[in-house]
C-alpha cells in the first residue's frame, strides 16, 4: 500500500481530490489518501471529505514554520510516500523541502513554463492564457521546489481552446483534463517507487 497526503488551501473546490480517490477506487489501486489537511476550519472541501471517511486535518498556515513542522510530524507517523497539492497556494522553505523524505508534486492549470510564477493562479491564469490568444492550453504536473511553478515537469496535458470566448470557458476546459491528468500521473509516481 503506497499512502498520499493530499494539502489544500480554503478556497480549493477539491475537484482534484475527487478525482483522485474515484481514480483509485474505481482501478483499485493500493493507493490510499491517509488525509487532506485544510487551513480554514470552514473549508468547502470537508464535506468531500466526509463523504470519503477520509480525515480532514486543520493546521493554520498563519505560523508557517509551525505549519511546517506539524506536516513533517504528520507524514511520518502516517508513512506518506508522495505529497499531492491541490490548490494550496503556499511556498515551502528549503529547510522543510531538505527535510521531507518524499516527492511533492503540483498541478498547474497552463502549460508551463508558460503562464506561472508568483500571484499566477485560479482564473488569473486563464485570463492570461486568454490575453494571449494562446490556440491551446492544458494542465502541467510537475515537481515543486522552492520556486513557484518551477520545478521539473513531470508530465503535460493540452487542449484545444481556439474557440474558448472567455477566461472562464477556458478554465473549464483545463479543469476536465487536470483530473484526466492528475491521478493517472501520480499513480504511475507511485507504480515506479
Ligand atoms: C486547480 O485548478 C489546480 O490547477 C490548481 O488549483 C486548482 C485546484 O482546484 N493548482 P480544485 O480544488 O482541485 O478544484
Amino acid at each position: 500500500m503506497k499512502n498520499i497526503a493530499v494539502l489544500t488551501s480554503g478556497l480549493s473546490r477539491g475537484s482534484n481530490f475527487n478525482a483522485i480517490v474515484d481514480y483509485i477506487n474505481n482501478n483499485n489501486l493500493q493507493i490510499e489518501v491517509k488525509f487532506v489537511t485544510i487551513n480554514r476550519k470552514k473549508a468547502l472541501i470537508q464535506n468531500k471529505c466526509k463523504f470519503y471517511k477520509i480525515p480532514a486535518i486543520f493546521i493554520s498556515t498563519k505560523d508557517f514554520h509551525s505549519f511546517e513542522e506539524k506536516l513533517l510530524l504528520l507524514f511520518k507517523k502516517h508513512k506518506i510516500h508522495l505529497i499531492v497539492l491541490a490548490g494550496f497556494m503556499r511556498q515551502f522553505s528549503a529547510d522543510f523541502l531538505k527535510k521531507i523524505q518524499c516527492n511533492i508534486v503540483n498541478i498547474h492549470p497552463a502549460l508551463l513554463p508558460k503562464f506561472g510564477g508568483k500571484g499566477m493562479y485560479g482564473m488569473a491564469v486563464h485570463q492570461a492564457v486568454y490575453e494571449a490568444q494562446e490556440q491551446k492550453s492544458g494542465a502541467t504536473v510537475h515537481y515543486v521546489n522552492e520556486n513557484y511553478d518551477e520545478g521539473k515537469i513531470i508530465r503535460q496535458l493540452s487542449v484545444d481552446i481556439s474557440n474558448c470566448k472567455s477566461a472562464s470557458e477556458i478554465g473549464d476546459r483545463v479543469l476536465k483534463i487536470e483530473h484526466k491528468l492528475y491521478p493517472k500521473t501520480i499513480a504511475e509516481l507511485l507504480e515506479r517507487k
